[in-house]
């Protein structure tokens, strides 16, 4: 039974032949290859693209998907084992993913970081207790550690921006934000990048590291693709020949007060503004996962200039989707 949770359930040469399907699938729908197929959603967490892109990807591939929202008129889940559930989860994974498993074809779950820090966002507890206990394919809606729809979404607007993803110098800039927001997307920036073989600079200030694991992870990819991945504090240096500036908010470790990370004006300088562009390529493109707080983590003036790209990567959620739920079902 395949999964798809984590970028490793690919890897490298799984991510290509992916990004290859949903490109052709882009250019030619392929119709009705789920015909019949129940996708189940379950989320943790709200959301706009992911629930709007996986509902219509299952439309067009024949199929019908179902929502659910924990704790909004769906008991709220206990995933931890051995839990005494005298508080207010009245449902345990134990039960409620073998019981959805027997309604849906597969199952897409979304459940971000607990808050509880580094280790235990890297044991991605909530979406590894369904991933355990479902009977049925599983796919991230994103989770803790790791957003892989998005990530597949983003290589694909690299490739198409560029013809290739192969040596594309992308970096991901670190921005501030009201609240210290969990790594998932920037952890998926890297490892997509550097399983799609891209030149990858990681800038962000002091204390704002992304984990050892996922970076050993990227390691491990670019030692299979060709990636070239490294990390600096210097922004501006890090920005010289950019082909892509991927911003994105993540909070420090350990973790900040909130309203520290917006505080310090050094820290809001690292919000894109025009000038951060200056000494990028002259083809450079802006890409942001959304939602995005304007002015606060990116400038207006970026995120409506010519080299955003954000409304394109939106909507290869659906592309990508699309693809990855061909692949959980042995249709591609
Ligand atoms: N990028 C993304 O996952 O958007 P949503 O949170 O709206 O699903």
């Amino acid at each position: 039974m395949r999964h798809f949770t984590h970028l490793d359930d690919l890897g490298p040469k799984g991510q290509a032949a992916l990004l290859k399907l949903a490109a052709d699938f882009k250019r030619n729908e392929p119709g009705a290859l789920l015909k019949g197929k129940v996708l189940g959603m379950l989320f943790f967490n709200p959301s706009l693209r992911t629930r709007t892109s996986f509902e219509v990807a299952m439309l067009k591939l024949g199929g019908q998907a179902v929502a659910l929202e924990e704790g909004s008129g769906v008991w709220k889940v206990e995933t931890e084992d051995g839990a005494v559930m005298n508080a207010d989860k009245a449902e345990h994974v134990r039960e409620a993913a073998p019981v959805l498993s027997r309604y849906v074809d597969a199952l897409g779950v979304r459940a971000f970081s607990r808050g509880m820090g580094q280790a235990d966002d890297d044991i991605d507890g909530v979406i590894n207790a369904f991933r355990r206990h479902a009977k049925v394919p599983m796919v991230s809606l994103e989770s803790a550690r790791e957003h892989p729809c998005q990530g597949l979404a983003d290589m694909l607007t690299v490739q198409e921006s560029f013809g290739q993803t192969q040596g594309v110098k992308v970096v991901l800039s670190w921005a501030p934000h009201v609240k210290p927001l969990a790594k998932a997307v920037p952890n998926s920036v890297l490892l997509h990048a550097a399983a799609a073989g891209c030149d990858i600079t990681v800038a962000h200030p002091p204390g704002f590291e992304l984990g050892e694991a996922v970076r050993a992870q990227a390691q491990r990819y670019a030692g299979e693709s060709g990636a070239r991945i490294r990390y600096t504090h210097d922004q501006r240096e890090a920005l010289n020949g950019a082909h892509v500036v991927y911003a994105k908010a993540w909070g420090p470790e350990p973790r900040a007060s909130e309203d520290s990370i917006v505080s310090s004006p050094a820290l809001r300088g690292w919000m894109p503004t025009l000038k951060h562009f200056e000494n990028c390529t002259s083809e450079a493109i802006f890409l942001h996962c959304l939602p995005v707080r304007r002015n606060v983590e990116i400038s207006d003036e970026v995120l409506d200039s010519e080299f955003s790209r954000v409304i394109d990567e939106a909507e290869n959620r659906l592309w990508v989707q699309m693809a990855a739920l061909a692949w959980l079902f042995g249709k591609a």
